[in-house]
């Protein structure tokens, strides 16, 4: 899916947001597990402001483990809880619960003790294009979608899926808009493919390319393409590349084009392993 995001279109998807938030005890951020940082949405914490949250970290199986693992514990350190998940498979699907329960452990108990009857918690996905909403929210619906809201003066439907007894999740996600104004942001969306290309220079987003792996995977970059470091000399690289892998054009010199075409979808294809493009101690 490609959203043109226009101002206005940001001031209605933070409206609906907003309005959907009145719905629920808890927000369940739904990040790429590549890019923590890059995929939130710049104004997450002013659009959620004081509702608790859930931090979920999807795609795990496509990042880099270790990094993961450095990043859960970052976003826990930092006061907010998180978890990483599979949506595609399911695994990890099961920590949400039992973390949100965790997170509205206080409130619960204190509905508790004035004698109220504890309720499913209720929740929303909230992220932006591409992370995985739908995926999660199908993943999770199974076949437990209730209907609810078809009350008269209730304008739009809302259905609530029951996760387990404990949960009730919103099946519309919220969608927001990423991060525009940072161009680091910008490369590392588009080479998870949650940018697309029409509207990325493909030889800007491969050099980004080469310089992250230089400087972040410098074994796996040799793996591949037969050298760790580019010596500052980005056309030397794309010569050998070029060599290595036989683009050439007609006159027998390097096709430059389909190099840059050729790394990124190299890095989309994993044929650098699992990689994930925020790195925690960066931020
Ligand atoms: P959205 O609602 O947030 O926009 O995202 P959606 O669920 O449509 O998922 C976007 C793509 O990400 C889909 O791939 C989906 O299969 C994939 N995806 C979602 N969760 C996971 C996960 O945990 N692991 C992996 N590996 N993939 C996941 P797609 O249909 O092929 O779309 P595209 O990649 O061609 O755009």
């Amino acid at each position: 899916m490609t959203i043109q995001w226009f101002p206005g279109h940001m001031a209605k998807a933070r409206r609906e947001v907003t309005e959907q938030l009145k719905m629920v005890d808890i927000v369940f951020e739904l990040v790429d597990a590549r890019l923590p940082q890059s995929s939130r949405n710049p104004m997450i914490d002013d659009i959620i402001s004081r509702k608790p949250r859930l931090v979920i970290l999807n795609k795990k199986d496509m990042a880099d483990e270790a990094e993961t693992a450095r990043w859960l514990e970052r976003f826990r350190q930092s006061g907010t809880e998180a978890v990483a998940v599979n949506s595609l498979d399911g695994r990890g699907l099961q920590q949400v619960t039992k973390a949100a329960q965790q997170i509205l452990k206080e409130k619960w108990d204190r509905m508790k003790a004035k004698g109220i009857r504890p309720r499913a918690i209720r929740a929303m996905i909230v992220g932006i294009p591409n992370v995985g909403k739908s995926t999660l929210i199908n993943r999770l619906a199974k076949k437990n979608i209730a209907r609810t809201g078809n009350t008269p003066g209730v304008t739009k439907a809302q259905q609530w899926i029951k996760v387990g007894k404990e949960l009730e999740l919103l099946d519309t996600p919220g969608i927001l808009w990423p991060k525009f104004e940072d161009p680091e942001a910008g490369y590392k969306l588009a080479l998870t493919g949650a940018i697309k290309d029409a509207i990325t220079d493909q030889q800007e987003l491969a050099v980004y390319a080469l310089k992250f792996l230089e400087g972040h995977y410098p074994d796996r970059l040799e793996e591949r393409y037969g050298f760790r470091s580019l010596d500052g000399d980005i056309p030397g690289a794309y010569e050998r590349i070029g060599e290595l892998r036989k683009v050439y054009e007609k006159g027998g010199t390097i096709d430059y084009d389909s190099v840059s075409e050729l790394i990124v979808r190299d890095v989309r294809d994993q044929q650098f392993g699992k990689l994930t493009f925020d790195f925690s101690e960066d931020q």
